[in-house]
């Protein structure tokens, strides 16, 4: 078997057609995901991103289809069930299926769907050198902090990104820069390294969660605050966090060339951030209550 998925308690492939057109995922968006990403057959910062989870369903009153042990047992078994070693796991949770109304009843079944996919992630190279990015204004709802589907923003805005040459857009609030469109958003100054703050303008992002405490513990604080657009022709580094990006390097924003290699606080986090990753792997499946 090459993909796996899981739907509503069993296990099939992406082959099978299981969704029902009136799914309220797919009418309204009114569902959440998350995108973890398994190494060598090994899950990576899962516990993070099933509390994350649980958090969105929480603020968007759809009931929780599992606890944490069951969480870790789906996704164990969608893992091992996977033919690859490397690659990502989707997951989504709509609030189920029923008759098409803004007045949602509340009795419905969430949908589950999680479904496993290789992923390339990026190579030492890329890594080395980082990615294009561009500005462009921000179009999402007022609650990007809740990872919903509802996409179109993001995804309009990276097209933009990707007929311009470049990888991913920066969007911004007026004069504010809050994330790119799937990455959180760093910048490096002399000896301080700045983020946006954790409020309803961005993700908390895993990776981002991560690199925070990543730094503290090695001495680099993090300032977290708002980062006004006319700072960017003043730092010396900046990178993106994601599941998929990791630490990555940003090489120039809007055409200027904000460093040509990787600077010397990215590389540290991104070492970091890879060390880390192998060894929250480890602890997550040796741990005998998952
Ligand atoms: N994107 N901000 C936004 C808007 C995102 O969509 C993402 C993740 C992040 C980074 O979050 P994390 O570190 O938890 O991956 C920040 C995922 C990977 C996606 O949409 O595919």
């Amino acid at each position: 078997m090459n993909d796996v998925l899981y739907f509503n308690g069993r296990f099939t492939t992406t082959a099978e057609r299981v969704l029902g057109v009136e799914d309220r995922g797919f009418q309204f968006g009114d569902a959440l995901y998350e995108v973890f990403k398994f190494s060598a057959g090994k899950a990576i910062f899962l516990g993070d991103h099933f509390r994350r989870l649980e958090r969105g369903l929480h603020a968007i009153e759809i009931k929780s289809p599992w606890d944490e042990s069951r969480f870790f047992a789906v996704m164990r078994e969608l893992i091992e069930r996977t033919a690859f070693d490397d690659g990502i796991v989707y997951i989504q949770i709509s609030r189920g299926e029923g008759e098409r109304k803004h007045f949602f009843p509340e009795n419905l079944e969430p949908t589950v769907v999680a479904y496993s996919r290789a992923f390339q992630f990026p190579d030492a190279a890329k890594k080395e050198n980082g990615i294009r990015l561009i500005t462009a204004p921000d179009l999402r709802w007022k609650h990007c902090d809740i990872k919903s589907v509802n996409l179109l923003a993001n995804a309009l805005s990276k097209k933009k990104a990707q007929r311009a040459g470049a990888d991913e857009v920066l969007l911004l609030d007026d004069d504010i820069v809050r994330e790119g469109a799937s990455s959180n958003f760093f910048v490096v100054r002399g000896s301080e390294v700045i983020t946006h703050p954790l409020d309803e303008h961005i993700l908390a992002g895993v990776v981002r969660g991560r690199v925070i405490g990543l730094a503290e513990g090695a001495g680099i604080r993090i300032d977290q605050r708002p980062i006004a657009v006319d700072e960017l022709i003043k730092i010396d580094e900046a990178f993106i966090t994601s599941t998929t990006m990791g630490v990555m390097p940003v090489a120039s924003i809007d055409g200027r060339t904000i460093s040509s290699g990787i600077g010397a606080v990215t590389a540290r986090l991104q070492h970091l951030l890879d060390a880390a990753e192998i060894a929250d792997a480890a602890v997550t499946h040796a741990s005998s209550s998952i």
